[in-house]
């Protein structure tokens, strides 16, 4: 329980010294008794990368960064410790609040010293602590996606750019449902929600897709542009080979809509997503189709007009909103799983030819709607469905070698099983 010195005041961040106790969330074994399992301390502690946030920023790859971007120390650099650590204003921080606990408890799940003692009360409504006391609602799973996205996608306040990358700084790539099986979870799925693995894939991407068309429109208006890292890494990062070997030469559609040698935009984001779209709403997902290869087209010119992009990506951040809004308020079942997995692994060639980074988002939705799908029990051909899906994993390995004709022939060999599959409404 807390103790009377803690700080109780509404928007205060005590740090997960607060919440370790093994009769709060420490326990080490998952309880029964209670609603919660109580060893999200544990997990978190034991298991979570978030965990060893802080701790990276002093490893060799931090270092050099920080000095290739002529920085302080990365451990100390608010630059770094935005995402690495719950950063907040020293105004903000309770007593018991220590940075080097990295991305801990209250990143995600917002202040504690309003709700800390009220929320260990028996029957007390985890509602009145999100309304009142400054809990963030991460049940509601398009909130979810916007916290992960802060710092798995930047915000205006921190951000991963190209020159952070050049100096060594991992790419941000995200998908909801894999990274939260990855992260570990500390939670249950909600069993009033059918299917909630393909809904958390879902409104990831819708998410994923407006909060990175607010980046692009704010980064199109701002003194830096053109920011690299808003195109395809690998139209300027891929291996050469002589012509006639060259995949990107030989396809009819490469080079759609753009010049020669223009390096195009990185849609990845919208690639996968587009077939949640259009089985959610038709309509508005053939206005965001327009949208997007309006900005597709302006993206590949040489010298697109900035505010042009801007506006355009606004336009279409509003459109994946709305469907963001109703997708996170509809059912999903196992047809429409299937239907979405289908639509994905049928347009083997066109997903393939836009590029390493759409390859990656149609493998790693494949992978998370695959798990939903066969959640009732093993499917007539599970086995090898698996294996198909891993090997398109192991395409990606070499990104700069990475090869359009090679990833559809592999997506093809998904499709060719999923036909196969029989859904039950
Ligand atoms: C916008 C948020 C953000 C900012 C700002 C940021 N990082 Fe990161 N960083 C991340 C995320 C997210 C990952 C994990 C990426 C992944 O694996 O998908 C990461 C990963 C890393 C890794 C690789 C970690 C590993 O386990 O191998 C290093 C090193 C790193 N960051 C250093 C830095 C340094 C140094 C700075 C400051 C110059 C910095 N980061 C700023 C979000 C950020
Ligand atoms: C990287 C983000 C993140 C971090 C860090 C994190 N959580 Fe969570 N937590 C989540 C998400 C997402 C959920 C699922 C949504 C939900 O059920 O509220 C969750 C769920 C929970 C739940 C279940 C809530 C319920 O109502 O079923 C508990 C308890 C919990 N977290 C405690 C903790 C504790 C304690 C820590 C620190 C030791 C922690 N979390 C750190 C993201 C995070
Ligand atoms: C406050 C910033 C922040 C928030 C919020 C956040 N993360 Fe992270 N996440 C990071 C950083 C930084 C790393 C890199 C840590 C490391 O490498 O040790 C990371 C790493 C990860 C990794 C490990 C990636 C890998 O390559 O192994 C997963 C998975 C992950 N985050 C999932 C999530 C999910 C899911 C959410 C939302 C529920 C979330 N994160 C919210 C900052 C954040
Ligand atoms: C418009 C072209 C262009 C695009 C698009 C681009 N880069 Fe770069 N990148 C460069 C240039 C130029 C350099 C500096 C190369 C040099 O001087 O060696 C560079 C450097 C790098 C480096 C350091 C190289 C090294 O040898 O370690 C990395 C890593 C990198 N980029 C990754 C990416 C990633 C990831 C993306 C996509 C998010 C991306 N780049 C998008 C042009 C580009």
């Amino acid at each position: 329980m807390p103790s009377a010195a803690q700080d109780v005041r509404v928007g205060k961040y005590n740090g997960p010294g607060g919440c370790a106790s093994s009769s709060c969330h420490g326990s080490i074994q998952p309880k029964q008794i209670t609603r919660v399992s109580q060893n999200e301390y544990s997990i978190w502690v034991g298991q979570d990368k978030h965990a060893r946030a802080f701790q990276v920023l002093s490893n060799p790859v931090s270092l050099r960064i920080a000095k290739i971007l002529k920085l302080g120390r990365p451990d100390q650099e608010p630059k770094c410790l935005a995402c690495h650590a719950l950063s907040v204003p020293a105004a903000e921080r309770a007593e018991s609040f220590e940075l080097n606990d990295g991305v801990s408890c209250e990143s995600c799940h917002g202040p504690a010293s309003g709700w800390l003692g009220p929320h260990t009360v028996k029957d007390w409504p985890h509602e009145r602590s999100v309304a009142e006391l400054g809990m963030i609602d991460l049940r509601d799973v398009a909130v979810r996606s916007h916290i992960c996205l802060h710092c798995h996608l930047g915000t205006v306040e921190k951000f991963v750019d190209h020159q952070m990358i050049a100096a060594g700084h991992p790419d941000l790539t995200f998908e909801l449902n894999l990274f939260s099986a990855v992260m570990p979870r500390h939670w249950k799925d909600s069993k009033e929600v059918g299917y909630s693995g393909t809904k958390e894939w879902a409104v990831g991407q819708s998410m994923q897709l407006r909060d990175s068309l607010a980046r692009l429109a704010r980064r199109a208006r701002s003194s830096t542009w053109p920011e690299y890292a808003e195109y395809d890494c690998f139209a300027c990062h891929h291996s050469l080979t002589k012509p006639e070997e060259s995949w990107r030469l030989t396809s009819d559609s490469y080079y759609a809509g753009r010049k020669a040698g223009a390096p195009a935009w990185n849609a990845s984001r919208y690639i996968a997503f587009r077939y949640a779209a259009k089985e959610a709403d038709a309509a508005t997902a053939a206005k965001l189709e327009s949208e997007i290869s309006a900005l597709a087209s302006l993206m590949g010119q040489l010298n697109g007009d900035k505010e042009q992009i801007a506006v355009t990506a606004e336009r279409a951040e509003e459109l994946s909103g709305t469907l963001a809004h109703e997708l996170n308020s509809r059912s999903y079942d196992q047809v429409f799983t299937l239907r979405v997995m289908r639509g994905i692994a049928g347009d083997a060639r066109a997903i393939s030819e836009q590029g390493q980074r759409a390859a990656e988002q149609a493998a790693m939705t494949l992978d998370s709607l695959f798990v939903a799908y066969k959640q009732n029990g093993s499917v007539p051909n599970d086995t090898e469905l698996r294996a198909a899906i891993n090997q398109l994993f192991q395409q990606l390995d070499s990104p700069s070698a990475y090869s359009a004709p090679r990833f559809a022939a592999q997506m093809q060999k998904v499709s060719a099983l999923l036909a196969q599959e029989t859904a039950k409404p």
